[in-house]
């Protein structure tokens, strides 16, 4: 079976959050299974320089204002097509926006030619390829479904997976003369959306099933308060809703192999952890204490629940554990973070910014990751954690909740907690809960025990990917039946 994936991200070549991870690992998990996978991505400078040798499999004359050719390349392990449009990729910054973080003015432009050549390629437009399923990933590859709708692979199934329903892509009526789709797709059932245009809502009608990346976030969403104003239309389409949570690349994200960490170590013999948090104490120039170091690994922002945490920063320093915070993202948030490590010299460390390597490292080293999450789709950094015997402290929603076991009295006597949980999301739950961590960590054998236990958590794809390959096979046996 042949997929093709389109997606904004893919790691290892361009990311900004979880996206790109599981877009960049799935593939490999499903050719297991017998589903290899194409991804198709827009060809901003960091892809194209990876591409060795160029040969436009197909060409653009015109799309969406300029020239285009696509790539075909493997890059990584990954069986890649590279949307080759310089008029709307070839420029720096991120993905979405420039080094300021203000959006592209024009987005609405560059994600529909991603989704016109998503849907020309599902249609047949390639010599030696052709999809027999097409998957979506968030609203910048949203629009390959109503270009497909509305043209020539109406008939080849295809899923639409929100990662975020946070964000939508919303765009205002006046764009629509310049998506090249008949006048009927602006109706309520199509792509128009509060008056306007929404790219996300129309990947959501036109998709044949929809998928999220947890089953608790996708029972969420069917309400008001996590729906996002999309929360009727889930609803209306609940039959075809799916949860299937994310797995992680056991590859790259394993403690007995990462280059990252100062010491390798394994869950029988956690020793190496020890020289990582040396690390970790030097690196972000904390005190060398036994205490516990806590860590944050996060885009800095309310949906991370990051004011709650700058919130209890004091009584958390207080109580005796030390923070090491990495992240970047709203500006009031990074200065509040920064405040309160001058406020704390030695006991809470601040990088602001994007570094990998140091994100491995914080999960070999670190004793807690803290992820206080409002709503949380999957989340992957409490997964990493539990790889690595770093014990989520977690709000309990979304991915979080499904994914760790709370260390209440039950769980910790049958032997199967893994982490711990709060509710609600707020100040006064969140220092509850590292305060009963700091217990927990004040008796070395509990602590261990929670580590191998989070460690032996399987966190990998496999039975995820089992679930993706079944879905498409439903949606097979759908369009054939
Ligand atoms: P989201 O996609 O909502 O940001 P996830 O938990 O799914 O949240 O994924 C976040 C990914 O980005 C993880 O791989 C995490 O390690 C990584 N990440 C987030 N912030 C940083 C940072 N400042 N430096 C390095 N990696 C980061
Ligand atoms: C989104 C979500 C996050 C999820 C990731 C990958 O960025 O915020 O919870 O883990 O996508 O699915």
């Amino acid at each position: 079976m042949q997929v093709l994936s389109v997606t904004p991200e893919i790691f290892p070549l361009i990311k900004t959050g979880g996206l790109a991870d599981v877009t960049g690992a799935l593939p490999e998990a499903l050719n297991g299974l017998g589903v290899r996978t194409r991804s198709l991505v827009p060809g901003y400078p960091v892809v194209m320089g990876a591409l060795k040798k160029k040969k436009a499999l197909h060409q653009y004359a015109v799309l969406q204002g300029g020239k285009a050719a696509l790539h075909a390349a493997e890059i990584g392990g990954l069986d890649m097509l590279v949307l080759d449009a310089p008029h709307l990729f070839d420029r720096p910054g991120g993905p979405y926006g420039d080094a300021t973080g203000a959006d592209w003015q024009d987005n609405w432009r560059r994600f529909a030619a991603l989704g016109r050549v998503g849907a020309d390629i599902a249609a047949g437009a390639l010599k030696d390829y052709k999809p027999d399923i097409v998957h979506a990933h968030d609203w910048q590859s949203a629009m390959t479904l109503a270009y497909m709708r509305y043209g020539e692979a109406a008939n080849v199934p295809s899923v639409m997976t929100v990662h975020n329903l946070a964000f939508q892509g919303q765009f205002a009526s006046s764009i629509f003369a310049g998506l090249g789709l008949p006048q009927q797709a602006m109706a309520l059932d199509g792509i128009e959306y509060y008056g306007g245009v929404g790219f996300l809502k129309a990947g959501l009608q036109a998709a044949w099933a929809i998928t999220t990346v947890s089953p608790t976030y996708a029972q969420e969403i069917r309400s008001p308060a996590f729906g996002m104003g999309l929360d009727g239309l889930i609803n209306l389409r609940a039959g075809e809703l799916h949860g299937i949570v994310n797995g992680i690349d056991d590859d790259i994200w394993n403690p007995e192999t990462d280059k990252h960490l100062a010491a390798t170590y394994t869950a029988k013999n956690l020793k190496g952890r020890k020289a990582n948090k040396r690390a970790i104490e030097e690196r972000m120039t904390l005190d060398r204490d036994d205490g516990p170091i806590y860590c944050v690994v996060s885009r800095l922002t309310w949906q991370k629940g990051i004011d709650i945490l700058a919130s209890i920063i004091d009584p958390v320093v207080a109580s005796g554990a030390r923070l090491a915070i990495l992240g970047s993202g709203d500006a009031g948030l990074e200065g509040a973070l920064l405040a309160a490590a001058n406020r704390h010299r030695g006991r809470v460390g601040v990088v602001i910014g994007y570094d990998e390597g140091l994100s491995h490292l914080l999960q070999g080293g670190a004793d807690g990751i803290l992820i206080p999450s409002r709503f949380e789709p999957c989340g992957l950094t409490q997964l990493y954690g539990l790889r690595y015997g770093c014990v989520p402290i977690v709000a309990r929603t979304g991915g979080l909740a499904d994914t760790v076991i709370d260390a209440n009295e039950a769980a910790v006597a049958a032997g199967v907690a893994t982490g711990f949980q709060f509710t609600p999301e707020d100040a006064g739950a969140f220092h509850h809960a590292i305060l009963r961590a700091n217990a927990l960590y004040a008796d070395p054998a509990g602590w261990t025990s929670l580590q191998r236990q989070g460690m032996k958590s399987d966190v990998s794809w496999d039975r995820s990917a089992q679930k993706y390959a079944a879905l498409y096979r439903m949606l097979l046996s759908k369009r054939d039946a």
